[in-house]
Order: structure tokens, then C-alpha cells, then sequence
């Protein structure tokens, strides 16, 4: 049976390079027999966390009704979840740290999903990255207990202008990471 795989674009540019990378991994995922869906988060209706942490009491339900009921559902179907963002400031951009902020309330309900996460800056390098790449370790590691993982960690650099990313060999790499989940 196929895995279930998530693609979470957090770029607010639509055919920008980190969801030309997404597609790219979701490409290998379908090629060795997984099922792909994705969810494109600007065109979603998603409110900031309130910090109310109703949902800490009362089994995970977040008092937002906004487009996070759904994805809290992919999310929990998916044995795999791609955080696709570029890089803006050194970290994510506010669309992906929205939607990660509201999985708050899912905490304790994602269990055994293996996260990855795609990414594209205009820096030449990793050492320009790693406050990206901390951040998503760390906001893995918060699932650890329920037996969720790291899957991978990509980058493009040298990327400014959505198709920049066309041609590279990060492209392929990403179709490698997508077909070996
Ligand atoms: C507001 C903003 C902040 C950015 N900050 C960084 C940064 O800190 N480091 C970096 O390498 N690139 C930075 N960039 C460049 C983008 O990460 C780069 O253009 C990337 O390819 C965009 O990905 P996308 O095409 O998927 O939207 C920034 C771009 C914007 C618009």
C-alpha cells in the first residue's frame, strides 16, 4: 500500500520555486506508487493562533472554524508531510508559521508522520539557512513522542524569481526525495 503524502506550500507566489520543488517530490512520490495531495496555503482562510488553549483541554479542537479543519484532517491521514517555504528573514514565511502555530491544537494527534522540508532562499548557502533548518527541527521534534520523524531537509539557493529553480539539480534531488519515502 502507498503512503499518503501532504504537499503544504507556504510561499505566497503560486508557481514559485518552492512549489516547483513540491510538485517535484510529489512527482517521485506518485512514481513509486504513493498517493499526493496539497494544499496551496495562501488561498486558504486561515486565523493566527489566539493562544487560547481551549484546544489543550478539550481533545485537540481548535475554537477557530477557518480552512484549518481540513487540513487538520490531511494532516492526520498523511504518513508524510512537505513543509514547502521559502526562506524569508532567515525562517518561514508567516503563511507556514500561521499554519504551524495552529497545529497547536493537533499536538498529541499527529502521530508516525515523517516530516520534510523544502526550501529556496536567494542566499548562496546553508550557513545562510540554518535558522530555517533549527526551526524545523525543532518544530518536528515536538511530535517526537508520537513517533513522527525528520524524512529530509532540501534547499535551492541562488533563487529569486519564481522559475529560477528550473534547470537545477536540486530539482532532481528533490524527485529522488519524493520516490524514496
Ligand atoms: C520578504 C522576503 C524576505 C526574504 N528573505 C530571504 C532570506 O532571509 N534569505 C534568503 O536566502 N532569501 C530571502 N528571500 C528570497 C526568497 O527566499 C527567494 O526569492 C525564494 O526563491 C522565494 O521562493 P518562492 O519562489 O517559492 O516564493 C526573501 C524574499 C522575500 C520576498
Amino acid at each position: 500500500m502507498g503512503k499518503q503524502v501532504l504537499l503544504i506550500k507556504g510561499s505566497p507566489r503560486k508557481n514559485g520555486n518552492t512549489s516547483v520543488m513540491a510538485d517535484a517530490f510529489g512527482n517521485g512520490a506518485k512514481e513509486s506508487g504513493n498517493t499526493v495531495t496539497e494544499v496551496f496555503l495562501k488561498e486558504k482562510n486561515i486565523g493566527d493562533c489566539i493562544g487560547c488553549a481551549v484546544c489543550q483541554r478539550n481533545g485537540g479542537n481548535c475554537v477557530q472554524k477557518d480552512d484549518m479543519t481540513e487540513i487538520y484532517e490531511s494532516m492526520k491521514e498523511a504518513d508524510v508531510i512537505v513543509l514547502a517555504s521559502p526562506v524569508y528573514f532567515y525562517s518561514w514565511t508567516s503563511l507556514m508559521k500561521r499554519m504551524i502555530d495552529r497545529t497547536f491544537a493537533v499536538e498529541a494527534l499527529l502521530e508516525n508522520k515523517k516530516f520534510y522540508l523544502l526550501s529556496a532562499g536567494a542566499a548562496p548557502e546553508e550557513k545562510y539557512m540554518q535558522t530555517m533548518i533549527n526551526g524545523f527541527r525543532e518544530y518536528v521534534s515536538c511530535f517526537e513522542e508520537g513517533g513522527s520523524k525528520e524524512g529530509g531537509i532540501l534547499f535551492a539557493y541562488d533563487t529569486r524569481e519564481p522559475g529560477d529553480v528550473k534547470g537545477m539539480q536540486v530539482l532532481e534531488k528533490a524527485y529522488e526525495m519524493g520516490k524514496a519515502i
